[in-house]
């Protein structure tokens, strides 16, 4: 008998070749990632960027106050500046800031406090804080952020 395939067997094969394909790809998309988290990301920048030369993570003061319970002392508005404002006036209150700029996330206190760090001045510190403006971008922000969450 002559091995000639029938046509439904060449279309079976055809689609099975199609799952072989689609699984090689899955096997892809599930392979382990390098990447590192967010988090990890932001202590990688926390450090190269030389924020710990004056941040602590141990609840030392240093040039600048300790990022230890940052994100929680923002988050409860129990951060006060110098001149008597506390954050919760211009985060809940609404209240204008000196550049007239308004915040409305505990994100945009940590964009101010790295861009234009002499608008808001931590109570008991020195007006000091260098500019990382044009040096951090969006992504860098977001990794510092989800790092300084951690502490
Ligand atoms: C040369 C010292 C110095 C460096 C470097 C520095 N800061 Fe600061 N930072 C300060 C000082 C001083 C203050 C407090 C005065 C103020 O509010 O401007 C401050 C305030 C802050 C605040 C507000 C803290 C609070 O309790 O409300 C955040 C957040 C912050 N810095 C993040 C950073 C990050 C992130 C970096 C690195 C990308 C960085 N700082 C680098 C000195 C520094």
């Amino acid at each position: 008998m002559p091995a000639r395939r029938p046509w439904w067997l060449a279309a079976y094969l055809a689609i099975a070749g199609c799952d072989d394909l689609g699984a090689s790809a899955q096997v892809n998309d599930v392979a382990p990632s390098a990447a590192p988290s967010p988090a990890d990301a932001g202590k990688a920048i926390f450090k190269s960027a030389g924020c710990e030369a004056c941040h602590s993570k141990d609840g030392s003061p240093l040039v600048g106050p300790s990022m230890k319970g940052f994100w929680k002392r923002a988050q409860d508005r129990a951060i006060e500046f110098e001149g008597g404002k506390t954050l919760g006036d211009y985060l809940d209150k609404g209240e204008a800031l000196p550049s007239a700029a308004k915040l409305t996330s505990v994100e945009d206190y940590v964009t101010l406090q790295l861009e234009t760090p002499r608008v808001l001045v931590v109570k008991g510190f020195a007006p000091t804080a260098p500019s990382y403006e044009g040096r951090v971008n969006e992504g860098d922000l977001e990794a510092l952020v989800a790092y300084l969450k951690t502490l």
